[in-house]
């Protein structure tokens, strides 16, 4: 391994001699290499137990005029099997050639497409090889990527470009082992037109004298999150190791949302152990972005529909934070157990959350939380409401849902009454630490879990049912509760207005984003439209631009016929493509004729400036054919 690692290292090197502070190497914080027996994962069509990728060493140009990104990818790998070829994984990207260390080629094929998986690349190797550099340009087809025109970034300047990894998408930007149980390092140096600035989830070493922008990360992670961003950026510090990118009209309000992320970070080395990363930094991209939050290293990309303007929506920079520790640090080796990257996050989100603000605050999110997993649950079928989710012969998005979020938060929620929290607490970080720069199967986490906590008191361990917790359908009787006061004032208010009082004279002073959510989700079902128009009136529902408050409202607004909302919905689904707001939208409309209409006329204009994953979730919605 050393020899492999010394060889990545001089190669990158090498390649970056003209940017002094690049040549000194940042501290490397994985434990030593032991090569691991890799369990199977289904979604990837790499052989890593016989040929493992260990570094990945980007030279790339972006292209917006053609819309591509073109360059090389020089993997170094460790070899287990002499006789097994390198075998890579692709999906929309074309191979132009592949050379070996010795600068001659090898050779390659593709075999055939599978729809889920893409094609797997073959690689024949020389008995030295130890690695090589694949000449390849992205497509149409490569769905990670998001090319936007000035027109979809918020200062209409300046094209941008993202990419969003999660789950098996960047096989289709850069050919590699991609599953999440191969960890690498990674560099980069990339091109890209002078007024742009481009960003990694890596160390930034700024643009050289060459014109190229340079990267590296000297932890292992999973190909998932090697990420990229270029547009026209300007950067707000908030703290010494922490600010935000995003576009220059939006940067400082940003900045003032997020002021707390420093605090955020603060609590969460208290109850997890080291910030390991060095920086954290957050970009807040263009509104198309599909998803709240990506949690990639050093660098959270985020949507712009957090920014409310009364940081009532910074639960997801806690939650992004807390994959540092949960996803980023400890990884679920495959996406049966993406479960563990995300219960565990969201039960880090809440206690950080507990930590930087008052109890009550995070007493309404959790009971929020739990409310919403149980309406979700009653429209998911039975395989879908298990934490250990069995994905054979599927996307790992279809398995997507609250459930691994918040059922795998309330189970670990559940131990942590059972055991007490110093107990807990104490497990949690000796999880985190023993499994550091490691991916891991639900398997493990249970031996783990016998190992260093049950073993501490047995009787205690009886009153946990595992088997229903992890591999059963339906939420555990024992799942905790939560009170919120907050939300008993909305139930109050709510039924004093079903009673007779005017919206307007309801006590609604200082509710947060989460009551409204709250109030509306609890309207009756057959509401009439008249007292939709007088809610409007007092609340201005229709015209909010606090998106969470808005989607919901639509929602009712479709169901109940609301037709002064149209325009609204209609400007909503064009402006933004985060999937959380587009599949409760455009199910809603599909439930009857003319609804389903409405939807295909919108989406016909909306969807070419969505993202690949909004575009293939709200496809099946509709029963779109591209
Ligand atoms: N890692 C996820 C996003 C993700 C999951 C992307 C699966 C692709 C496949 C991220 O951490 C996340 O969970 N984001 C949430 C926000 C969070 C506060 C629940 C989101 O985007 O809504
Ligand atoms: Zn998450």
């Amino acid at each position: 391994m050393s020899r492999l690692w010394t060889a990545a290292l001089l190669c990158s090197l090498a390649a970056c001699a003209s940017v002094p502070s690049f040549e000194e190497p940042a501290p490397v914080w994985q434990p030593a290499f032991t090569p691991r027996e890799l369990p199977m994962d289904l979604h990837s069509r790499s052989e890593p137990n016989r040929v493992r990728v260990t570094h990945v060493d980007l030279d790339l140009t972006l292209d917006f005029a053609a819309q591509e990104l073109r360059g090389a990818a020089e993997l170094s790998f460790d070899r287990f099997d002499a006789s097994a070829p390198l075998i890579l994984d692709t999906q929309g990207i074309a191979i132009v050639d592949i050379v070996g260390p010795d600068g001659r080629p090898r050779r390659w094929r593709l075999t055939e497409e599978d729809p889920i998986l893409g094609a797997a690349l073959v690689v024949e190797l020389a008995a030295e090889d130890h690695q090589v550099r694949i000449a390849y340009h992205t497509t149409e087809r490569s769905g990670a990527l998001q090319w936007l025109t000035p027109e979809q970034t918020a200062d209409r300047k300046q094209p941008f470009l993202f990419t969003q990894g999660q789950s098996i998408l960047t096989r289709t930007w850069i050919p590699l082992q991609d599953s999440p149980g191969v960890r690498v390092t990674y560099s980069a140096a990339v091109r890209a037109p002078r007024e742009l600035t481009v960003v990694m989830s890596a160390e930034q070493f700024g643009r050289g004298e060459d014109g190229a922008w340079r990267f590296r990360m000297n932890q292992a992670i999973p190909p998932y999150l090697i990420a990229l961003a270029a547009g026209d950026l300007a950067f707000a510090e908030i703290s010494e190791r922490c600010g935000v990118y995003a576009e220059p009209s939006i940067v400082q309000g940003a900045r003032d949302e997020l002021v707390d992320t420093e605090a955020m970070i603060q609590a969460a080395e208290r109850l997890f152990g080291p910030y390991r990363w060095e920086r954290y930094d957050l970009i807040m991209l263009p509104p198309s972005f599909p998803f709240g939050g990506m949690e990639n290293p050093r660098l959270t990309f985020a949507t712009p529909t957090i920014l409310a303007g009364d940081k009532s929506l910074v639960a997801l920079v806690a939650h992004e934070l807390a994959h540092s520790w949960s996803g980023n640090l400890v990884t679920n080796a495959t996406w049966r157990d993406f479960w563990l990257n995300e219960g565990f996050t969201v039960y880090c989100e809440q206690r950080i959350m507990e930590e930087v603000f008052d109890p009550a605050r995070s007493e309404l999110e959790k009971s929020l939380a739990r409310h919403e997993l149980e309406l979700e649950m009653k429209d998911l079928e039975p395989w879908q409401q298990v934490l250990h989710i069995d994905l054979a012969g599927k996307n790992p998005d279809d398995g997507f849902s609250g459930v691994p979020y918040e059922k795998g938060a309330l189970f670990l929620r559940r131990l942590e009454q059972i055991w007490g929290r110093p107990e807990f607490d104490r497990f949690l970080k000796g999880y985190f630490d023993g499994h550091a720069f490691q991916s891991i199967t639900t398997e493990d986490f249970l031996a783990w879990l016998r190992a260093r906590l049950f073993a501490i008191d047995p009787a205690k361990a009886k009153s946990i049912d595992l088997e229903a917790w992890l591999e059963q359908p339906s939420l555990p009787a024992d799942a905790p509760r939560f009170e919120s006061r907050a939300l008993a004032d909305v139930d109050r208010e709510r039924e004093r207005w079903l009673a007779g009082t005017s919206a307007a004279e309801l006590q609604t002073e200082g509710w947060v984003t989460q009551q409204w959510q709250h109030f509306i989700h609890t309207l009756p079902a057959d509401v009439s439209n008249e007292r939709l128009v007088e809610l409007d009136r007092a609340f201005g529902f229709t015209a909010t631009k606090n998106c969470e408050i808005l989607c919901d409202w639509l929602v009712v607004a479709i169901r109940r016929r609301y037709l002064a909302a149209d325009e609204r919905l209609s400007q909503f689904l064009n402006q933004v493509g985060r999937r959380k707001f587009l599949k409760p939208l455009y199910g809603e409309l599909v439930k009857t004729p003319d609804g389903l209409a409405r939807a295909r006329a919108i989406y016909a204009e909306a969807r070419p400036r969505y993202h690949a994953v909004s575009q293939g979730t709200i496809d099946k919605l509709l029963g779109w054919t591209p």
